[in-house]
């Protein structure tokens, strides 16, 4: 498969007016998203997604790391306004009506990333009306504004500008959040469809796990800047390793017929501070399964197999490769029961 985006030791801090600290927002973040694929990051809130989709458009300057589009490298100094990115890398935004401008009709919107890469008005006119088609937008939608489309509507509008260039990379910043159960699934089919028929990649940022496994071929899971776990949608959704990950993802976990108990589980004790992140790892703290060594040094990546990255020295002791996922769940459980990480 092509690369399209690659992600490399990524770290995001910023510092804090009149302090020397700083919060690190991403701590040594590697990815890549290939031709065609979605990659979602899902974390709790402030676990850094935003901050890692802004250094991908070049709206920042990372602090450290290297992210390249196609071999480029990306940064302030060529990011998706330059002349040879634009249009190449697009952006959807999660609140449909505060990035539409309310003065301006729809079609002239659609239009607009054309517009700034030169496309004469004849031939932009007949692509935003082939690209309303595509998205499910009437033609008179084109002459309206805004404020007379429902919710639904206006992001189909988003999505109509992000693809009207035919970009290779969209980066999808919790596209559905603002949406009712009805809009937001129409929408979700709507990405899917696009992406099968236009081959784009999607790094799509969500809260809202269902959707996540419902439409992406790869996860990673974000706690405090960093990534704890990432592979197949599959493998990250029928058996996580990262205790994080279970936590985080028990309440979707896919049923597994074999397991009467499937309560979901979460983590509590202390969350460290981002201006303050201990120099182990980040879950010790509210880990049920932390040694000494976890407090020491942060643990690397744990390759098991089909690009399943997990960062945990310990989760090969939990769970016994030989019955893997059923056995790792009763252990996680009775674990988290013993140590009241609390069941529901
Ligand atoms: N410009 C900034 N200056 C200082 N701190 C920032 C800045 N932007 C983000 N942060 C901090 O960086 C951390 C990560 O924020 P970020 O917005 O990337 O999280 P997120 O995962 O997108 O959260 P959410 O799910 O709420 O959107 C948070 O602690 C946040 O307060
Ligand atoms: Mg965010």
């Amino acid at each position: 498969m092509s690369v399209v985006l690659s992600v490399q030791n990524l770290v995001q801090h910023f510092p804090i007016a009149g302090s020397r600290s700083v919060v690190q927002a991403v701590n040594n973040v590697s990815f890549t998203v290939a031709r065609g694929e979605t990659l979602s990051l899902v974390g709790e809130s402030g676990s850094g997604k935003t901050t890692v989709g802004r250094c991908i458009l070049g709206l920042i300057d990372p602090t450290g790391g290297d992210i390249s589009f196609h071999g480029e490298k990306i940064g302030k100094k060529h990011n998706v306004r330059s002349r040879g990115l634009r249009g190449k890398i697009q952006l959807v935004f999660q609140e449909p009506a505060e990035s539409l401008d309310p003065r301006i009709r729809i079609g002239v919107t659609i239009g607009e990333p054309l517009r700034s890469l030169g496309e004469k008005r004849e031939d932009r006119n007949k692509r935003v009306r082939e690209i309303a088609r595509r998205v499910g937008l009437s033609e008179d939608a084109l002459y309206q504004y805004p404020a007379e489309l429902s919710a639904g509507q206006q992001q189909r509008v988003g999505i109509a500008r992000a693809i009207i260039t035919d970009p290779e990379l969209i980066v999808l910043d919790e596209p559905t959040s603002a949406l009712d159960p009805t809009a937001r699934a129409e929408i979700i089919d709507l990405l899917i469809r696009l992406q099968k028929e236009l081959n784009t990649a999607y790094l799509f940022i969500s809260h809202d796990l269902s959707t996540v496994r419902y439409l992406s071929h790869r996860v990673a899971v974000m706690y405090l800047g960093m990534i704890v776990e990432q592979g197949s949608a599959q493998d990250i959704f029928s058996r996580p390793r990262h205790p994080y990950s279970i936590g985080l993802l028990s309440s979707v976990l896919l049923p597994n017929p074999n397991l009467e108990r499937r309560s979901e589980v979460s983590l509590q004790g202390e969350i460290p501070s981002p201006i303050d992140l201990p120099e182990g790892c980040y879950l010790a703290s509210r880990c049920p399964f932390v040694e000494a060594e976890c407090n020491a040094r942060m643990p690397d990546a744990d390759d098991i197999g089909g690009g399943h990255l997990v960062h945990c020295f310990k989760h090969r002791n939990v769970i016994d490769e030989e019955k893997a996922t059923l056995d790792y769940f009763e252990r996680f459980q009775e674990e988290a029961e013993k140590l009241l990480i609390s069941g529901h």
